[in-house]
């Protein structure tokens, strides 16, 4: 049984190198959803780079409306609150800058993550962690963006496992992957540290700097998947990461199709 310390903006604050994430920290006992928590900050008008942190969720979020588990006390459930200057056509890459920046912190710990598109963090082949983007305009333009990241570092596979029924064969956690506890202070600075300078990147070098630096992590260029959306479900290759973010995919009878919101697993 890992029994971790609780989170602590002193100790997080103490190893976090960043300019703009982390500019207000709200650490918190349990609440409904980090997101949820920003979004209601953001609308009271909380600044560009406001992070919320939470011990565990009642109501956390995950795509598709999909609940997201989450434990007290053992993951790290974080949410940052920016107010970038973007087109609204730009949000599709600018939601991929989570997982890059999660994927480092992961790397850090000594094992090599992978990403599935869209958001979905992989270690050894089994998720450890997501991200949620959710954003409001302001007529045309961008008022706010939530980065909303999960990952389960020190929640028991059992546990995991029992909570999430069959799919939960899919997950686990990353002190399971690496053989020990992970340090969720060290490992919140460490994402938010990340997230910095991903976003530094974005405002220096745009969309492509991030683009090439999510194919090289990205398991799925060229593999064989089943795609689920709206339409019903076919079978596909994948042939890459589209310049909006999108998935581009082959069908069995040739046609291209670039998938925004739907559901991809593996064949092979
Ligand atoms: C996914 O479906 O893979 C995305 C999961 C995102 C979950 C995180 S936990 C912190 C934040 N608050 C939420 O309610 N959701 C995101």
């Amino acid at each position: 049984m890992i029994t971790t310390e609780l989170l602590q903006a002193e100790a997080i604050r103490a190893r976090l190198r960043a300019r703009r994430v982390g500019c207000q920290l709200h650490v918190l006992g349990e609440v409904d959803s980090t997101n949820a928590h920003a979004r209601r900050l953001a609308r009271g008008g909380a600044p560009d780079g406001t992070v919320v942190l939470a011990e565990g969720q009642t109501a956390g979020r995950g795509r598709r409306g999909q609940p997201w588990f989450s434990p007290s006390g053992v993951n790290l459930y974080a949410s940052v609150l920016l107010r970038p200057s973007l087109r609204p056509r730009d949000l599709g890459v600018f939601s991929l800058l989570a997982s890059l920046a999660l994927a480092d912190a992961i790397r850090e710990t000594g094992v090599l993550p992978a990403i599935k598109w869209p958001n979905d963090v992989l270690v050894q082949g089994k998720k450890v962690g997501g991200s949620l983007m959710e954003c409001a305009l302001r007529g045309e333009e961008i008022d706010y963006v939530i980065l909303g990241v999960g990952v389960n570092l020190n929640v028991e596979p059992e546990v995991l496992h029992g909570a999430l029924g069959p799919s939960g064969v899919f997950a686990t956690s990353l002190a399971a992957a690496v053989g020990h506890e992970i340090d969720r202070n060290a490992f919140a600075a460490s994402f938010l540290s990340h997230l910095d300078r991903w976003l530094e990147r974005w405002t220096t070098e745009g969309p492509p700097a991030v683009l090439a630096a999510w194919r090289e992590r990205d398991i799925l260029t060229g593999r064989r998947v089943e795609v689920r959306g709206r339409g019903g479900q076919f079978e596909a290759r994948v042939v890459g990461l589209d310049l909006s973010g999108g998935l581009l995919v082959r069908d069995t009878l040739g046609r291209q199709h670039l998938l925004t919101s739907e559901e991809v697993r593996l064949l092979d």
